[in-house]
């Protein structure tokens, strides 16, 4: 797979949010580049939630991190309600951050282990110098997300499980009030017992503060219930975008029907793994050429060595970059 193309974006007025061509790139040694994320674009409208999936090593993080500007982009465009935020000085940026919150991974490393929970979650307001209001708002927040500021303001991440460091970072987040939150596989290193309460809280989150969503994970299943489109990556370039529920009934691109059929099923006696799709991921170093998928398609043909497919919409809201999408 692996198409470019920007025939899924919307009317640029309608976007409160708008990557386009996003390259993310990190020289390595031996004068080599890791092709993390190559040319993807995508738009946000307000309130929407958009999954962004694919297995591990494919440009989800990166893509996250250089939309937040947490590092730059190698090239591409960010625009934030117009703003175009890889230009913006470090003091505008800033600024500007408090609107765009992420929700990280691992949930105790990301949080400072010396610090209290009531700072933790202050962290974001401290920037500006403590509002008056803090307390009344970390009260507020902790509550929000299940948690009692009267029983864990003063204690520290160790004390607490990682359903429960959770809810401190997306504590943290929201306390800033954002309009867009970055969730970066939220649930990826959580008990399989824990996951279906921290997706129910951002599902919560989500209408309660009206926020727009960026929802990674490496497993279609977890965005399934959560995003209103979700987009298909593989090897830093997007395959596919269309609604879930369209994308599980009718997968038009191989890579996408792959992920679908590496889902595990749900089994009581050994909990939730996270079997890889079959084959390897060629090296982002050295990304195959044409249809970068094609290493590991049954129905590659010399075409997809030759020319990269482009991300092309074949039926009305269905995107794929495939040279011979699946019926
Ligand atoms: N700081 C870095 N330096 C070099 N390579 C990196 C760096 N960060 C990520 N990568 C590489 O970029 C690719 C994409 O990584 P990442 O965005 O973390 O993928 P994902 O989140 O989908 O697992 C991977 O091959 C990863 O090893
Ligand atoms: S059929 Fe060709 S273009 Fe389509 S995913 Fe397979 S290799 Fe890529
Ligand atoms: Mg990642």
């Amino acid at each position: 797979m692996a198409g470019t193309g920007t025939s899924h974006l919307r009317s640029a007025d309608d976007a409160l949010l708008r990557v386009e061509d996003l390259v993310v790139e990190f020289p390595v040694s031996g004068g080599r580049t890791v092709h993390a994320v190559s040319g993807i674009s995508f738009d946000l409208l307000e309130g929407e939630t958009l999954g962004l999936v694919g297995e591990s090593g494919c440009g989800k993080s990166s893509s996250g991190r250089a939309i937040l500007q947490l590092r730059p982009p190698t090239s591409g465009s960010v625009r934030l309600e117009g703003v175009e935020l890889t230009e913006l000085d470090h003091r505008e940026l800033r600024r500007m951050r408090t609107r765009l919150q992420m929700v990280f991974q691992d949930p105790i490393s990301s949080l400072n282990p010396r610090r209290r929970v009531r700072d933790i979650v202050a962290e974001g307001l401290d920037i500006w110098g403590r509002p008056d209001d803090a307390d009344q708002r970390i009260d507020d927040t902790l509550r929000a997300v299940g948690l009692d500021p009267d029983v864990v303001g003063d204690r520290r991440p160790h004390e607490f499980s990682g359903g429960q460091c959770q809810r401190i970072s997306i504590a943290r987040a929201l306390i800033m009030d954002p309009q867009v939150l970055v969730c970066d596989e939220p649930v990826s290193a959580l008990d399989v017992s824990v996951q279906a309460q921290i997706l129910n809280l951002l599902h919560d989150m989500r209408g309660r503060f009206g926020l727009t969503m960026i929802f990674i994970a490496h497993d279609l299943s977890v965005v399934n219930h959560i995003a209103d489109r979700v987009m298909v990556m593989y090897l830093g370039k997007v395959c596919e975008v269309a609604a879930p529920g369209d994308l599980f009934r009718n997968p038009h691109h191989p890579y996408t029907e792959l992920l679908i059929s590496s889902i595990p099923k749900p089994d009581p006696r050994v909990g939730r793994s996270d079997p890889l799709p079959p084959g390897e991921m060629p090296s982002p170093t050295d990304p195959p050429g044409g249809c970068r998928f094609r290493t590991r398609c049954p129905h590659a043909t010399d075409r997809c060595a030759n020319e990269e497919p482009a991300l092309v919409e074949i039926s009305t809201g269905r995107h794929v970059a495939c040279h011979h999408p699946l019926p």
